[in-house]
């Protein structure tokens, strides 16, 4: 069976003042829209908060929002999102990790794919517990807070180990990427097990985002052609 990537901008990456703009740029090239949330606590960055989630939706009603949540807390703003009405939410393993199992359930109440995030030092052992419960295992390939940072290779191997985990335990996760990704490693995360990949500066940076999609969509398709 074929097994496509799913692509993900990421919102951070826009500019500010044209955010509907930039997503109409992408013309029906996306698969999900990312939006970071940012609290200046868990990360020194703040960026977008539930405001811009309803706008989203209210503009792109069949659009998948991947809300992901960089913030202390995550648990007291669940259902701000929810009813700003994002389809995914990701929290990290590191805020508040002794809510992660109840909090992802939560999520799944709220009639939401539910997500867990690690920052590049997090070893996948931290998670788990809460495997068998998460629609989306998000690895970050960057330190979280920023768009425009180099990709951390090295994350690729906990990518792998997330892909080789799924086969052996029967898990049924999405496994995403978010940091750094462009035309030029696209389609070395996909091959590393990457089913969702967040782009965010490389493709909003580009003369024209579409068509940049459109490229590393077909890179990436040659990638995994070349290994069957
Ligand atoms: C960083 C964010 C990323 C960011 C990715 O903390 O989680 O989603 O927007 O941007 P690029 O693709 O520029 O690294
Ligand atoms: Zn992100």
């Amino acid at each position: 069976m074929e097994h496509l990537t799913l692509f993900a901008p990421s919102m951070l990456g826009a500019d500010p003042l044209n955010a509907g703009a930039a997503v109409d740029s992408l013309g029906e090239g996306f698969d999900w829209l990312h939006l970071d949330v940012m609290d200046g606590h868990f990360v020194p960055n703040l960026s977008f908060g539930p405001a811009m989630a309803a706008a989203l939706r209210k503009r792109y009603p069949g659009a998948f929002i991947d809300a992901h949540l960089m913030v202390n807390n995550p648990d007291s703003y669940l259902s701000v999102f929810a009813e700003a009405g994002v389809s995914h939410i990701s929290t990290h393993a590191e805020a508040e990790p002794q809510l992660l199992h109840s909090r992802l359930s939560r999520t799944r109440r709220a009639g939401l794919k539910a997500g867990v995030a690690i920052a590049p030092p997090t070893p996948v052992e931290q998670l788990r517990h809460v495997l068998s419960l998460a629609d989306v295992v998000l690895v970050m390939s960057v330190t979280p807070g920023f768009g425009g940072q180099t990709f951390i290779e090295e994350t690729l191997e906990k990518t792998r180990d997330l892909a080789r985990l799924r086969v052996v335990e029967g898990y049924g996760y999405l496994i995403q990427v978010d940091g750094g990704i462009n035309k030029e490693n696209a389609a070395r995360a996909a091959a590393a097990g990457c089913d969702v990949l967040v782009i965010g500066s490389a493709v909003f940076g580009s003369l024209d985002p579409a068509r940049y999609l459109a490229e590393t969509r077909a890179l990436v398709l040659q990638g995994s052609c070349r290994k069957c």
